[in-house]
C-alpha cells in the first residue's frame, strides 16, 4: 500500500489550477496521478473528455446486491496568488508541525486523498468487499464546473443506479467536534459595468458636467444592502424557509462564542441583520457580497481623471429553496431599474450553483421515502464518527458552495453524505493553505469504517 503522506505529496507538485491556461500541464499532471492511482487500486478508469478539464470516473463494480456508493472529489485547485505572501512555495508541499502546505492540501487533495487510501487499505484487506465503488474526481469545481452538467446528462442511466454520494470537501469547526455537512449554499455570480464617456477624461477639463462611472456604481452597490444588513432586492428572501428546530438545537450543541469568531476574523463588530447570529445567518441566510471593484487610476501617486468605466463583481449565496435562476433575474432587474442616468450598465453572466441540503435518518422532516441505504450511511457515519473522534459528529449546513451536489440530486435523485474535514485555519483559497495531517489519519480511519459498515449491513439494518 502506499504512503498517504507522501503520495499527497505527489499530488500537490501538479500545479492544477483550473481557472489559468497557463497551468494545463498541472493539470493533466494533477488528472493523470488520479486516474494511475485509481488504476492501480483495480479500478477500471474512463477518462471523460469534456470542452475543458477532462471528469475521472473510476469503477469498482460486483453484484447488483452490494450497496453502490460514488465517491466525489475534485482534482483542482485555486489560483495560488498571492504568492510573495506564502512562507514556502505553493506547490512545493512541506510539512511544518502537524500540517502539510500547498495550495489545494486542503481544498480538496487532502480530504480526497483520505477516502481513496481508505478504499486502497480497505480493498487490500479483503479484496471481496462487497461494495460497489464509482469515484467521480472532476477537474472544474473550482470554476463553478461548467462542464458538469453536460457529463451527467449523459452519464446519467448509469450514475442514477447508484445509492449515495459520499464526499469531503467541507468543515468542521475544530480537531475534538466533526461535522456532518447537512447543506451547502447555493451560487450567482455576475459582474456589472458601467460605462460612461467615450474614454477617460481630464477631471478639471470636464469634470462637474458628467456623472463619472464609479460614483454610478458605487451607488448602486450601496442600494443593495439596507443599513440593517439585509440585502435590499424587493423579494430576495421570499424563498427562505424556516429552519426546523432540530437544526437550531445542533446550532447551539455547536457551542461557537461569538467573540472568538470575531477575534478569528479579525474585526470588532458583526454586521448581521436585526436578531440574527452570526452563526445563524453564515447556514441559513443568503448574501449578496462584492468580490471585486474597479475602475478608474490604480498606480502610484494620484492622476486627475475621470474613468470612462468602471466595474464591480457580485456573488450572491443562496440557500436551500431558493432557486438560482429566479434570484438572478431578480437581481438583474432590480440592477436595470436603478441604473443611474448618464451610464450605460452592462450586465455579464458567471455562473450558478444549487443550494443543496440534506435531512439525516429519524429527524422531524426526513422525507417518508429516503433510501435505506442513505440512512445506513448516515448511521454508519455518526456511528464511524463517535468511535473514532470520541464524541458524536454535528450536523450542520455550511456557508460555502460545491453546487454540483444540488445538481446530482436535481438529475440523478441521489443524496450526499458529507464528511467535513477542513479546519478553520487550513486557509482554503488563501496563501500558506494547509491541511492537518492527524485529521488526515484520522479522516482515512473513519472513512474505512464507514466504508466496511456499510458493505457488511451491520449498520440500521433491522431499523
Ligand atoms: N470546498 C469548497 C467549498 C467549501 C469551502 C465548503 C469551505 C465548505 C467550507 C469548494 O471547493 C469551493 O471553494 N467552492 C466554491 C464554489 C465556486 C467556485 C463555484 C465556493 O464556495 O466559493
Ligand atoms: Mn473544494
Amino acid at each position: 500500500m502506499f504512503d498517504h503522506v507522501e503520495k499527497l505529496k505527489e499530488f500537490i507538485r501538479h500545479q492544477s489550477v483550473s481557472a489559468d491556461s497557463k497551468f494545463k500541464d498541472g493539470m493533466r499532471g494533477a488528472q493523470e496521478f488520479v486516474s494511475g492511482l485509481l488504476g492501480s487500486m483495480g479500478f477500471s478508469v474512463e477518462v471523460v473528455k469534456t470542452d475543458l478539464h477532462p471528469i475521472i470516473l473510476a469503477h469498482r463494480g460486483g453484484d447488483a446486491s452490494w450497496p453502490h456508493v460514488i465517491i466525489y472529489g475534485h482534482y483542482d485547485v485555486q489560483p495560488a496568488d498571492p504568492l510573495n505572501l506564502w512562507t514556502s512555495p505553493a506547490f512545493e508541499p512541506t510539512i511544518r508541525g502537524n500540517r502539510i502546505y500547498g495550495r489545494g492540501a486542503a481544498d480538496n487533495k487532502g480530504p480526497l486523498l483520505v477516502h481513496i487510501t481508505a478504499v486502497g487499505q480497505l480493498l487490500e484487506e479483503n479484496p471481496k468487499l462487497p461494495l460497489r465503488i464509482t469515484f467521480l474526481v472532476e477537474g472544474e469545481e473550482e470554476m463553478g464546473s461548467p462542464s458538469f452538467l453536460p457529463f451527467l446528462e449523459r452519464y446519467k442511466n448509469t450514475l442514477k443506479k447508484a445509492d449515495f454520494v459520499f464526499l469531503s470537501d467541507t468543515g468542521i469547526p475544530n480537531e475534538s467536534q466533526m461535522v456532518i455537512t447537512a447543506g451547502l449554499r447555493g451560487l450567482v455570480t455576475f459582474e456589472v459595468e458601467a460605462v460612461g464617456p467615450k474614454s477617460d477624461l481630464h477631471s478639471g477639463l470636464h469634470g462637474g458636467v458628467l456623472l463619472n462611472p464609479i460614483q454610478a456604481l458605487v451607488d448602486l452597490c450601496a442600494s443593495l444592502h439596507s443599513p440593517d444588513g439585509k440585502v435590499n432586492i424587493p423579494g430576495y428572501y421570499d424563498d427562505v424557509l424556516e429552519v426546523e428546530p432540530w437544526e437550531r438545537e445542533e446550532l447551539k450543541k455547536l457551542g461557537a462564542k461569538e467573540s472568538e469568531y470575531l477575534k478569528f476574523l479579525g474585526i470588532d463588530t458583526f454586521h448581521t441583520p436585526p436578531g440574527i447570529t452570526p452563526f445563524e445567518a453564515l447556514r441559513f441566510f443568503p448574501t449578496l457580497e462584492f468580490n471585486g471593484f474597479g475602475g478608474g487610476y490604480q498606480g502610484e501617486g494620484g492622476k486627475t481623471v475621470i474613468p470612462s468605466r468602471a466595474f464591480v463583481k457580485i456573488s450572491c449565496r443562496l440557500v436551500a429553496n431558493q432557486n438560482p435562476e429566479e434570484i438572478k433575474a431578480l437581481v438583474y432587474k432590480t440592477i436595470k431599474a436603478r441604473a443611474p442616468k448618464g451610464v450605460t450598465l452592462k450586465i455579464t453572466d458567471g455562473h450558478t450553483g444549487l443550494p443543496y441540503v440534506v435531512v439525516p435518518p429519524d429527524r422531524t422532516n426526513t422525507p417518508k421515502n429516503q433510501s435505506p441505504v442513505l440512512a445506513r450511511a448516515f448511521r454508519a457515519t455518526d456511528a464511524a464518527v463517535t468511535e473514532i473522534w470520541g464524541k458524536a459528529p454535528l450536523y450542520l449546513r455550511e456557508g460555502g458552495s460545491v453546487p454540483i451536489i444540488g445538481e446530482i440530486k436535481r438529475v440523478l435523485g441521489l443524496d450526499s453524505v458529507m464528511l467535513g474535514l477542513f479546519l478553520p485555519d487550513d486557509n482554503l483559497h488563501a496563501p500558506n493553505e494547509s491541511f492537518n495531517l492527524d485529521v488526515m489519519k484520522k479522516g482515512i480511519e473513519t472513512s474505512k469504517r464507514i466504508l466496511s459498515a456499510l458493505a457488511s449491513r451491520d449498520v440500521g439494518r433491522d431499523r
